[in-house]
């Protein structure tokens, strides 16, 4: 059977981390007294820490120093990091360990490709750092998704061609960076949203091992 290397994405497809980032993003943006809802935060998937934080000062139409520019995202994730350091195997969602067992069992190589910073303290928390072969995350890249980069680096680390890899991601930016890696591209969450992936699933639990098996097959 032939070796493909499998990239996750980690936020929103292997741990739902959305809810925790809304909570320290909400908390933070009320401080400064901007509105924050669950719309916005949907638009901050996928999206670095920096980033998201220049969209919610100018959601607030808020201009702030670099000073405290650069305290704002460390309160940010020190809030972010209270619910993390609470996470355990139980958040993993539902279906991913079956999947990462059958790629395990098929000799598949297997890597995480994730904007945040905080990825191998999440995967430690759950108890699935040793699942992964590369882990390539906030602190490995320069450039943030749509850029491929971080899928690029992930190939290069699993010694495999981008044109063999297979990533899952649930973000329109991480769909559009596996996209243009060169890399088959499977959205998790909505098929509306996600509609550039290559296949759509809801969830994992929709993923049979019958289409994982014919994805290292082809
Ligand atoms: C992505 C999340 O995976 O990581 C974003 O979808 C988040 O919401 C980004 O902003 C950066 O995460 P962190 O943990 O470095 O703040
Ligand atoms: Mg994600």
């Amino acid at each position: 059977m032939s070796k493909k290397g499998f990239i996750f994405d980690l936020d929103g497809v292997i741990v739902d981390t959305a809810k925790y980032h809304f909570l320290a993003w909400k908390e933070l943006a009320n401080s400064i007294d901007i509105d924050f809802n669950e719309e916005q935060n949907e638009q901050l998937k996928g999206v670095s820490r920096v980033r998201s934080l220049e969209k919610i000062l100018a959601w607030g139409n808020k201009t702030v120093s670099e000073d405290e520019f650069m305290s704002l995202m460390s309160k940010k994730n020190n809030d972010y990091l209270e619910y993390i350091n609470k996470m355990g195997e139980g958040e993993i969602l539902p279906d991913v360990p079956k999947i990462l067992n059958y790629l395990k069992e098929k000799n598949q190589s297997i890597a995480l490709g994730s904007a945040s910073k905080n990825a191998r303290k999440i995967l430690e928390k759950v108890n699935l750092i040793s699942s992964f072969q590369a882990i390539v995350d906030g602190n490995d890249v320069s450039k943030a998704k749509p850029d491929p980069e971080v899928f690029i680096i992930g190939a290069r680390l699993l010694n495999q061609e981008p044109e063999n890899c297979v990533v899952f991601e649930d973000s329109v930016a991480g769909i559009q960076a596996a996209n243009r890696a060169d890399m088959v591209s499977i959205g998790i969450g909505d098929k509306n949203v996600l509609h550039e992936a290559n296949y759509v699933f809801k969830d994992f639990t929709e993923i049979s091992t019958d289409f994982i098996k014919e994805l290292i097959e082809k």
